[in-house]
């Protein structure tokens, strides 16, 4: 159940560095790539104490209860977009494998179980001299973090919630490995429509950065198409998705 440099290596068989405790993974594995880590390895903290989430937010990763990890890949730069929908891939097979028998993902890549986040994955690009180095594709799992009696009770879940039995971290974070590796081997359109199969919003009435209308598909590069309630087509590309009551305004 805990995780230690002694569990961790019995267990993985790669390059990975592991931390107790860090301000981010996604920062060290920034320096990593810098310095010349090869595409694959990992870095694997007990604890965040600064996680970061996406649009600027902070990512709580507590002692003992979360999974916080982040993978330094190098696609070609056309591919880049892809790491994002490998990430939310593998934690949606991570969650099925565990037990979790409702899972889906909430675009473009918080994992929900049982229509609650059990995940976010936080992709960052690495550029030196105009081309891109690499990827680090963070990931924060919720394993046994109590929400109760917190702001995030009512959107944010544990696995072991869903699943009401102990979980293994170290093997969590053997499985979730495994998975990203088995999506970097598939292609591109694999990916993409692995990817858009697992969206939970797709056909539903959403609101997205303050807009509401139908999301009506996903773009290869990832981005939402949305049908507006004033029937203008919009290509979303960051921000975050909410199911809207489904009453259309009439103008
Ligand atoms: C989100 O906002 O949903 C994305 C959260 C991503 C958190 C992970 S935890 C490991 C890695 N290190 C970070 O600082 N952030 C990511």
């Amino acid at each position: 159940m805990t995780l230690s440099l002694d569990i961790l290596q019995g267990k993985l068989a790669r390059c990975f560095r592991f931390y107790q405790s860090v301000d981010s993974t996604n920062d060290l594995a920034k320096d990593w790539l810098l310095d010349g880590a090869p595409a694959g390895a990992a870095v694997i903290a007990d604890e965040q104490r600064r996680g970061r989430g996406r649009q600027g937010r902070l990512w709580h990763s507590p002692p003992g209860v979360a999974l916080a990890l982040s993978v330094l890949l190098r696609p070609a730069e056309e591919e880049a977009a892809l790491v994002n929908m490998i990430g939310a891939l593998a934690v949606y097979d991570l969650a099925k494998q565990a037990g979790c028998d409702e899972a889906g993902i909430k675009w473009p890549n918080d994992v929900q179980v049982n229509g609650k986040k059990v995940s976010g994955v936080l992709t960052e690009n690495v550029w030196e001299s105009g081309r891109l180095l690499g990827v680090v594709l963070g990931i924060g799992v919720n394993v046994r973090v109590d929400f109760a009696g917190t702001d995030l009770h009512a959107s944010a879940i544990s696995l072991e919630d869903a699943t009401q039995a102990p979980l293994d971290r170290a093997e969590l974070v053997r499985h979730l490995l495994r998975r990203i590796d088995c999506w970097r081997d598939k292609s591109a359109e694999e990916i993409f429509m692995a990817w858009r199969r697992r969206l939970n919003m797709l056909g539903k009435r959403v609101t997205v950065n303050g807009v509401q209308g139908l999301a009506q598909d996903v773009a290869p590069s990832g981005a939402l198409r949305i049908k507006t309630d004033k029937a203008e087509a919009l290509l979303v590309h960051a921000g975050d998705v909410f199911e809207a009551p489904n009453t259309w305004s009439v103008e």
